[in-house]
């Protein structure tokens, strides 16, 4: 029997959880504060779904634009908890700076997810149902500005929505194709989560879908011969001697799920890690891959096509390979309480 948890007596709302997909649905309450004259006002909970701005706002304009994506989860027993928010406050702060926008105070963004998971705690998945909480803190630029140059006045906000799988499938192993279409430039934005990334990847991802492919593997725009990332996931790597690797890119979103990953890897399944560049040419020798990334959860790839060539994992079309699934059972067994946590991943959302 697990100990009766906080939660668990919470009434829920009614919905198919098991079969809810990677969409939006309107939650209750979400937090909002705005940035004017120099500081950031006191922030309130609303119910009011919908933002209202100047036609002329900087965000509308010029795309300056941030955002983050975490998690909220119900533990074995009972408990909602989120995973290192700390993280993605830093992140958010580095993406701010990049854009030149204010910095919301990391403990003040902890505190703004802490506060809307709480107030729309009954839209938390139950556990089991393999569903989860996504969490969407962003802020952009609200007031007007024609001449190319950052937003005075700027409006952070945190909402919340129940999400199913990323990858329509589950755990089905993903095709992907390599791009003809790069990411991001060197020295460009492809470390922060700006809005302007994933404007510029619709098309590339409606062409791969298009296609018939599940996912794009963008390769370095100043070579086209190293492995950077996906349009919403970090890639790892499975050697055929069990060591795990992922790509380093100055240019790749630095992935709060693959450096958990990294770590669970090393130190709780006991294996070689490395952080370093990977050459396209190289991932025929793989034997399994896999997309991480909050969204993505782990999702194996099986198959990675380039311009006709195709590269089958090992791993093959059938489910994940073995090291895939056990950094998989284990982080997600971190996130659910299941697998007891490193020091300050885990906080409880009370
Ligand atoms: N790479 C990109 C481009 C992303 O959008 C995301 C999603 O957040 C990730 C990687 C994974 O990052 P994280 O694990 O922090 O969610
Ligand atoms: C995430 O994993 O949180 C992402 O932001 C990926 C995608 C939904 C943009």
């Amino acid at each position: 029997m697990f100990r009766k948890g906080q939660g668990e007596d919470m009434e829920k709302k009614n919905l198919d959880w098991a079969n809810i997909g990677f969409n939006y649905i309107e939650t209750d309450e979400r937090y909002v504060s705005n940035y004017k004259d120099g500081a950031w006002d006191e922030g309130v909970m609303t119910k009011d779904p919908m933002v209202a701005i100047n036609e002329c706002a900087g965000v509308l304009q010029y795309a300056q634009t941030v955002f983050e994506g975490m998690k909220a989860y119900t533990t074995e027993d009972g408990r909602t908890v989120t995973f290192r928010p700390d993280l993605n406050a830093a992140r958010m702060a580095d993406s701010a700076r990049r854009l030149e926008m204010p910095v919301f105070p990391e403990d003040r963004f902890i505190d703004a997810v802490i506060k809307t998971v709480a107030a729309n705690r009954a839209y938390v998945p139950p556990f089991g149902s393999g569903a989860t909480l996504y969490i969407r803190p962003y802020m952009f630029g609200s007031n007007s500005v024609i001449g190319v140059k950052p937003s005075d006045e700027y409006q952070f906000r945190v909402f919340v929505t129940p999400v199913g799988p990323y990858f329509k499938g589950g755990v089905k192993p993903l095709t992907i194709c390599i791009s003809d279409f790069d990411r991001a430039a060197p020295r460009g934005t492809g470390h922060i989560k700006a809005g302007l990334n994933y404007a510029m990847s619709l098309h590339a991802i409606q062409t791969a879908h298009r296609n018939g492919f599940d996912e794009n593997m963008y390769l370095d725009a100043a070579t086209r011969t190293k492995v950077e990332e996906t349009g919403g996931a970090n890639f790892l790597f499975v050697t055929k001697d069990n060591k795990v690797v992922t790509p380093k890119s100055d240019s790749i979103l630095p992935s709060i799920t693959r450096r958990s990953l990294m770590h669970v890897a090393k130190e709780y399944l006991g294996l070689e890690v490395e952080e370093r560049e990977v050459l396209f040419e190289e991932v025929k020798d793989f034997a399994e891959c896999g997309l991480c990334g909050t969204a993505a959860v782990i999702s194996p790839v099986g198959k990675i096509v380039d311009h006709g060539r195709e590269i089958c994992l090992p791993s093959g079309m059938d489910g994940m390979g073995a090291v895939t699934q056990k950094l998989y059972d284990t982080l997600t067994g971190i996130q659910m309480g299941r697998i007891e946590a490193p020091e300050g991943w885990i906080v409880e959302i009370s």
